[in-house]
């Protein structure tokens, strides 16, 4: 026999009596909303009884039987709109109560800096440019005339194989230092000349103190009279000026086929002042570049006249000075991108 609808709006009291019991020991929203779901969601016991009481119902009484259980939902719903509120007052009373310490030191904000090779370019450029030098830049895969051909490198030329080459198809190559940047000078602008040219340069070359990725900072300067002495005068000045005010310096003779003559650059070691020591191997000196007079077939192959002008030019890694200059051993520690090691030179 089916229930009456008197009964049944009394069972659905009792059911959100009990909702409204068991409210009180819910203190998070998902236990909340479980618990609603359980009683009034859709597959809840109120909904799950209402089907249940209109299915057996005879039609005269499904009109009450519905109203009973849209009222029994209905304060279901209230019921947990009220604990819902509740529940978030409490929390953000919670948040509002906890005490903070404001004497705690603040944490600190890291400044953003220049990474140490950045400021040794930065710096090399500033000591050129009180000399008179401006910058002057090149592309990194160069062609083969740049890099070898206008500086008296032809095709089979032996010293070619000083330098091991990463050749790209076509007559292209990753330039294998910053002379390249000499003959492009030349070639777009007429003496008198006084340039710098730092940038990265590319060997096949990988242990701690080569890297197949290098920086080189290269020095042109070609007008009427330029002599070697010139040329001395500006790479003491350069070591006094970036490794210390007091250091010696030495050409030794030496060769490269587009400068004659030719030497390379040994300054005083900055660590030992020349009496000996493990960075500059027990010989008092530390090689930091080579360096010459710009060799008349160079000139010629940029249109310059060798019997107007004269010139010098000069190149060497900025990272090599960068590990001079700041007793840096592995040369790989520049290129890894790891910020412990940028951050010790702020
Ligand atoms: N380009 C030479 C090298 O990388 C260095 C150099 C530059 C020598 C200019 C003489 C003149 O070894």
């Amino acid at each position: 026999m089916s229930p009456e609808p008197e009964d049944l709006s009394r069972v659905f009291g009792a059911l959100v009596d009990r909702y409204e019991q068991e409210l009180v020991h819910v203190h998070s929203e998902p236990d909340l909303r479980a618990l609603h779901a359980r009683f009034a969601g859709r597959e809840g016991e109120i909904r799950r009884r209402l089907a249940e009481a209109l299915r057996e119902a005879p039609p005269a009484h499904k009109r009450s039987i519905g109203q009973a259980g849209n009222t029994a939902l209905q304060r279901a719903e209230e019921l947990f709109a009220a604990r819902l509120q509740a529940l978030r007052q409490a929390a953000r009373a919670r948040d509002l109560a906890r005490t903070v310490d404001v004497t705690l030191p603040g944490r600190g904000r890291r400044l953003g800096h220049l990474h140490p090779l950045t400021m040794v370019r930065r710096e090399l450029e500033a000591i050129f440019g009180e000399l008179g030098f401006v910058v002057a830049t090149g592309p990194q895969v160069e062609t083969d005339f740049h890099n070898f051909e206008a500086l008296a490198m032809p095709k089979d030329h032996p010293a070619r194989d000083m330098q091991d080459t990463f050749y790209l198809p076509g007559d292209l190559l990753l330039r294998t230092h910053t002379s390249p940047v000499q003959v492009r000078t030349m070639l777009a602008q007429k003496p008198p000349i006084r340039i710098i040219a730092p940038g990265r340069v590319y060997r096949r070359d990988d242990d701690a103190t080569h890297s197949p990725m290098f920086n080189q900072i290269e020095g042109l300067v070609v007008d009427e009279g330029v002599s070697m002495a010139d040329l001395k005068g500006t790479l003491l000045h350069l070591i006094r000026r970036f490794f210390g005010p007091s250091l010696g310096m030495r050409l030794r003779p030496s060769f490269f086929p587009f400068t004659e003559p030719s030497a390379e650059v040994d300054m005083e070691c900055p660590f030992c002042h020349g009496s000996g020591c493990r960075t500059c191997k027990g010989t008092g000196f530390i090689e930091i570049m080579g360096c010459g007079m710009v060799d008349p077939e160079v000139f010629r192959q940029v249109g310059i006249d060798s019997e107007r002008y004269t010139g010098f030019a000069f190149g060497g890694g900025i990272d090599r000075m960068a590990m001079l200059r700041y007793g840096v051993s592995d040369l790989r520690l520049f290129f890894s991108g790891d910020v412990r090691l940028s951050r010790q030179f702020l």
